[in-house]
């Protein structure tokens, strides 16, 4: 099972995975980081920044989750922007070391497949931070992924496109493809680390946790990884219909095992 962590806030939430990754980073500077974008991880890499004393972060690898096709790069919501902005230059990452998905057309159905292949070369991904969509999907795995699928090119659905909208001018210029890691590649992260806040993920995150396995939601797969810490707060939490369990089980939880 996942171990379902109920905190109070984001920043509570963001203290959390935050101390584990510059936990991980101290024991070893080439750690290989799983970078998801939008707005829930965002509590992450704040507390990140407070926390760099002693941990130095130049070393670390990194692989976005996701990109949109077609985007110039350099548009402020491409999400090789997003992680530049977000989390190498506050964190002090070395860029070079940090990979996004390519979103040029041109050659676009071999990039996943090389995407794949770059993760594999650097050791795989130690800890792979993840959002969920309201309607399910992790990385832009739309309801329908296969389990097994690799880094490829998607279709966003309507709902994923309405939600983005708040990054751009309006829904239309939304893109409306994005490569993104399969879920298979995700669920080869050695970590999962999803974060959900807010009522309106409470769906879900009821449906990925307890919810039947399916690829009608995406984010059910995580209950195939040995290893998936989710850290929601009460509104996210809603939902759940075991949460009094998660939270005994959490508060009785040997210090030893952190997260
Ligand atoms: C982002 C990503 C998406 C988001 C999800 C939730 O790289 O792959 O799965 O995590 O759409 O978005 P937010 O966090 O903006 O609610």
């Amino acid at each position: 099972m996942a171990e379902i962590v109920i905190v109070k806030d984001k920043a509570a939430a963001g203290a959390l995975v935050a101390d584990h990754i510059a936990e991980l980073v101290r024991s070893n500077p080439e750690t290989v980081l799983g970078l998801a974008t939008g707005s829930t991880p965002l509590p992450v890499y704040e507390a990140l920044r407070s926390r760099l004393e002693g941990v130095d972060l130049s070393r670390v690898r990194g692989f976005a989750l996701d990109e949109y096709v077609g985007i110039d790069p350099a548009h402020p919501e491409s999400y090789r922007s997003v992680i530049t902005r977000e989390v190498v230059e506050p964190l002090g990452l070395n860029p070079e070391l940090i990979r996004t998905p390519d979103g040029t057309p041109e050659g676009i159905e071999h990039h996943g497949e090389e995407y794949d292949e770059a993760i594999r070369d650097a050791g795989g991904i130690d800890l792979q931070i993840l959002g969920i969509g309201t309607d399910g999907h992790i990385g832009f795995n739309e309801p329908g992924s296969s389990f097994s699928s690799i880094t490829r090119v998607k279709t966003l659905t309507e709902q994923t496109r309405r939600d983005n909208a708040r990054f751009f001018d309006s829904i239309d210029d939304v893109p409306m493809h994005c490569i993104t890691q399969g879920l298979g590649t995700i669920l080869r992260a050695r970590h999962i680390v999803l974060l959900a806040f807010g009522e309106g993920k409470a769906a879900a995150v009821a449906g990925a946790v307890e919810g039947p396995l399916s690829a009608s939601l995406p984010g059910s797969a995580i209950q195939l990884h040995p290893h998936a810490t989710i850290v929601v707060d009460e509104a996210a939490a809603s939902q759940l219909t075991r949460s009094d369990y998660y939270r005994y089980a959490y508060d009785n939880k040997p210090e030893w095992q952190g997260i």
